[in-house]
């Protein structure tokens, strides 16, 4: 466990599950200076062991505990379901009944693939949830097992399309590819928003804040919450962007054309949401936050990578 002491205004202890994890070194690296961070990962705290859990979060005894910890590879879940189901599905419920005991909020972030991806406007918090994959199914069971363990503080917050620092992602993904060939076909039929984790951290912070600091001037009621940046894209329009973007900062790149391409022209083991928006209204009017373009973010994003490249 690392731990880092911080002044003491407003002094909160926040325990950060899945602490190596991308969105969750984020989260780390932009902690309000009011809390002292408490950081778990494998193997020294393990979600899918209830009583590892219950016994290190009780020593702590931390007044909110945010969740990062999942089994995030897609594919991989459809092939390794028992995993998939004990991390992503029974994890939650351990941490919520620990935090229910210990009298604790829980943070706990789950994913735009709870929903089908049928619909054709920005899915809202309490839409119906059916997932078409394992990751899916599992990561809808992780937010059932918080509502079944009787937990009232708590927010689950959903995203999308995640990008950052220290994780495996499109946008590195993109890049590394736009480096190595001339030609590249992207998904151009599947539809949603992407999300740079130093957005999602700002908005998880901002939800904590409305319920640690007694001078918030508001208060996030307790439930779910969808995040992402804002607009619409596909996927080949996000490769667009970003290998555009870079091309603007005089990147070299070997990548002549990005061609669009269909799913059932890239196929793979898990079935993905044709349409995944969420939307961010319940966040903007609880928090009066603003909620940053994707493409803004993206640019930010870049230009903070291509600064320290040099
Ligand atoms: N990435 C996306 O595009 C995306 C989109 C929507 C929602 N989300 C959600 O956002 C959250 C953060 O995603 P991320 O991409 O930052 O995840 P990530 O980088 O994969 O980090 C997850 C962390 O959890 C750890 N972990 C795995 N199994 C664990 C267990 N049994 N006990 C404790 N820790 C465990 C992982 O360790 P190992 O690396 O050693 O396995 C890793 O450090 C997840 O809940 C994810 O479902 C992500």
């Amino acid at each position: 466990m690392t731990s880092y002491s911080s002044p003491v205004t407003g002094y909160k202890k926040i325990a950060v599950i899945g602490a190596n994890g991308m969105l969750a070194s984020m989260l780390c690296d932009s902690a309000p200076e009011s809390v002292t961070l408490y950081r778990f990962d494998l193997p020294e705290l393990d979600i899918t062991d209830g009583e590892q859990v219950s016994k290190t979060l009780t020593a702590v005894n931390p007044d909110v505990v945010i969740n990062c910890a999942a089994f995030t590879q897609v594919d991989a879940c459809e092939t390794q379901r028992e995993t998939a189901f004990q991390v992503n599905g029974e994890g939650p419920g351990h941490l919520a009944t620990v935090a229910r005991k210990i009298g604790a909020v829980l943070v706990h972030i789950s994913t735009d693939f709870v929903f089908s991806g049928a619909g054709t406007i920005p899915y809202v918090e309490d839409d119906i949830t059916e997932p078409i994959s394992a990751y899916g199914e599992s990561k809808l069971q992780g937010e059932q097992a918080i509502l079944a363990s009787g937990l009232s503080d708590y927010y689950i917050v959903r995203t999308s399309w995640l990008y950052g620092p220290n994780g495996s992602n499109f946008v590195e993904t993109i890049i590394r590819l736009a480096n190595e060939r001339e030609e590249l076909g992207i998904v151009v039929d599947q539809i949603g928003t992407p999300t740079y984790t130093a957005d999602l951290a700002n908005a998880i912070w901002t939800l904590v804040n409305t319920v640690t600091n007694n001078s918030s001037p508001v208060t996030a009621p307790y439930g779910i919450y969808h995040y992402s940046n804002s607009g619409v894209c596909s996927w080949y329009e996000f490769a667009c962007a970003i290998v555009e973007q870079l091309r603007n900062d005089n990147v070299p790149l070997k990548i002549k054309e990005l061609k669009p391409i269909t799913t059932a022209e890239y196929p793979l083991s898990a079935e993905r949401p044709s349409y995944s928006v969420l939307s961010k209204e319940k966040y903007v009017q609880v928090t009066g936050e603003e909620v940053p373009d994707w493409r803004y973010s993206l640019g930010v994003y870049l230009q903070g990578r291509v600064m320290s490249n040099e």
